[in-house]
């Protein structure tokens, strides 16, 4: 990954993307409707199993940032990865999981070896939703969207990345099962873009 100094990156950011001797690599993976939908009624608005496939071999090993949301409607820590989830509750418990009081801490968490030696501090994910994409996409250095060629309904949504500040260094067009199409696209931060 090309190396990123603090200046050439937007004020709201300078402070945050990973300085690789500090701090893991921030990677966002995302599920993306053509029409940025990515969540309908608090869950999927897709059965994409393949999609799933891909998440859990990217993720595998390593720590995953959600919001807690998103902790709800998995219901449950993913076996093999760390789980971190930021919420402002300060009550609530995550069974299995790590409670971060904002996206900064969850990082900061990530960055450090907790409980399982085995689970990787080099790259931390963030697995959305839509609010903490929103507060990560200033930290973010890599982004692996999974774009499916198709409008879904929907009440969340993601933006498409702003072709200023990203750039694609994979793409791999995908059929699943059912016929639909996707994309697994890899995109490193290249630019300060606008966010
Ligand atoms: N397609 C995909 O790739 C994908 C991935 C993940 C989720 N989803 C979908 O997205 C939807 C959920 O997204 P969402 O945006 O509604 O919720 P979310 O981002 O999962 O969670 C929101 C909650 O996280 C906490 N939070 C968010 N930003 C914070 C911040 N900056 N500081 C501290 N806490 C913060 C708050 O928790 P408290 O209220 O507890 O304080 C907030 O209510 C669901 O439909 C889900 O299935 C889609």
């Amino acid at each position: 990954m090309p190396s990123r100094s603090a200046a050439a990156l937007p004020d709201s950011a300078a402070a945050g993307p990973s300085d690789c001797a500090t701090r893991p690599r921030v990677t966002l993976v995302v599920a993306r409707a053509r029409n940025g939908v990515i969540g309908a009624d608090g869950g999927l608005p897709w059965h994409l199993p393949e999609d799933l496939k891909h998440f859990r071999a990217l993720t595998m090993g390593h720590a995953i940032v959600m919001g807690r949301r998103t902790w709800d409607s998995i219901g449950r820590a993913l076996p093999g990865r760390r789980s971190i989830v930021v919420s402002r509750d300060e009550t609530r418990r995550f069974e299995g999981a790590e409670r971060a009081a904002s996206i900064d801490e969850a990082l900061e968490i990530a960055s450090r070896p907790g409980a399982d030696p085995s689970i990787a501090t080099d790259e931390v994910f963030v697995i959305g939703g839509a609010q903490l994409f929103a507060a990560a996409l200033a930290r973010a250095d890599r982004a692996v969207v999974t774009e499916i060629d198709r409008d879904v309904e929907g009440d969340t949504h993601f933006e498409a990345l702003d072709s200023a500040a990203w750039s694609v260094v994979d793409r791999r067009e995908r059929r699943a099962a059912d016929g639909t199409r996707f994309a697994i696209v890899d995109y490193r931060r290249t630019g300060a873009g606008e966010d």
